[in-house]
């Protein structure tokens, strides 16, 4: 009998079929199942990912609220096209202290993974007033509205607390200095030493070019600087993950 012939008892036989492909179909499983219960981590190890600092997150919450996910991705896939256009393609981690991440599903405009230290504060303050202004052929929405707005965070401590229940590494220390970090960040002559500890690379100054308030824009331009910019490509290694 040859192996053909045998194979035909199997095909014949809808019960043995059925065991027969369950077992196979197992066997798949476990292989790519099992592997999973005896690591630590599914992320890559980068150096470089922080918490965003206070400023940042008000940032991302107004990022949120406003809906720019909607027509903006944070996430650059690796291809080759799009590596050229944005830069190194998006990790794991970059993404890992984010709740909700901001991967986005629809691009009207560019992705924004990595659209930190591309253009200058003043840029993106021209940019979010009247996008036509900087980009004539721009469909986005102005957001004048928020160089106008003060910045009002309810209960930043919170927005840390939460952030460190579903498993965001802030410390004690950052969460006693949450509502100091918040004002320092977006004030030039504060003493910003503790906060550049704390949260390291973070942008520090006037972000909507008007000192005598913090606005919705400085937050909104924090968030927008950082964007990218934490991992430092220099030290990582495709292939294993460091150099
Ligand atoms: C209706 C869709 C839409 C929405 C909503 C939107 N954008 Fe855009 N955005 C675009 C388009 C289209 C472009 C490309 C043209 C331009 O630069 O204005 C763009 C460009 C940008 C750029 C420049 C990116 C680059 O690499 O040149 C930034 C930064 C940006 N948007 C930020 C935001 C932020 C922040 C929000 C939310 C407050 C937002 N966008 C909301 C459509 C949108």
């Amino acid at each position: 009998m040859s192996i053909i012939e045998k194979h035909g008892i199997i095909e014949r036989n809808a019960t043995l079929l059925l065991v027969g492909s369950l077992v196979v179909v197992s066997i798949g499983g476990i292989v790519e199942i099992a592997p999973l219960f005896y690591l630590e981590n599914t992320i890559e190890k980068v150096e470089g990912m922080r918490p965003y600092s206070p400023l940042e997150l008000a940032g991302r919450n107004i990022y949120i609220r406003e809906g720019c996910y909607v027509c903006h991705s944070q996430m650059i896939r690796p291809f080759r096209d799009e590596v050229e256009r944005y830069g190194h393609y998006s990790l794991a981690a970059e993404s890992m202290y984010d709740h909700p991440f901001q991967w986005g599903s629809k691009r009207t405009g560019p992705d924004l993974a990595r659209v930190g230290n591309r253009y200058s504060n003043e840029w993106h303050v021209e940019h979010l007033m009247e996008p036509r202004s900087v980009v004539p052929e721009s469909i986005m929405p102005s957001y004048s509205f928020l160089a106008t707005t003060p910045l009002k965070v309810a209960n930043v401590t919170a927005d840390l607390k939460a952030n460190a229940f579903v498993g965001v590494p802030y410390t004690d220390e950052m969460i006693a200095n949450a509502a100091a970090d918040l004002a320092a960040q977006a004030d030039p002559v504060a003493d910003t030493s503790g906060l550049e500890q704390r949260y390291p690379k973070a942008k520090i100054g006037d972000f909507d070019g008007n000192p005598g308030a913090v606005t919705e824009m400085d937050a909104l331009i924090s968030y927008l600087q950082m964007l990218g910019t934490l991992v430092d490509f220099s030290t990582y290694d495709e292939a294993s993950g460091y150099r």
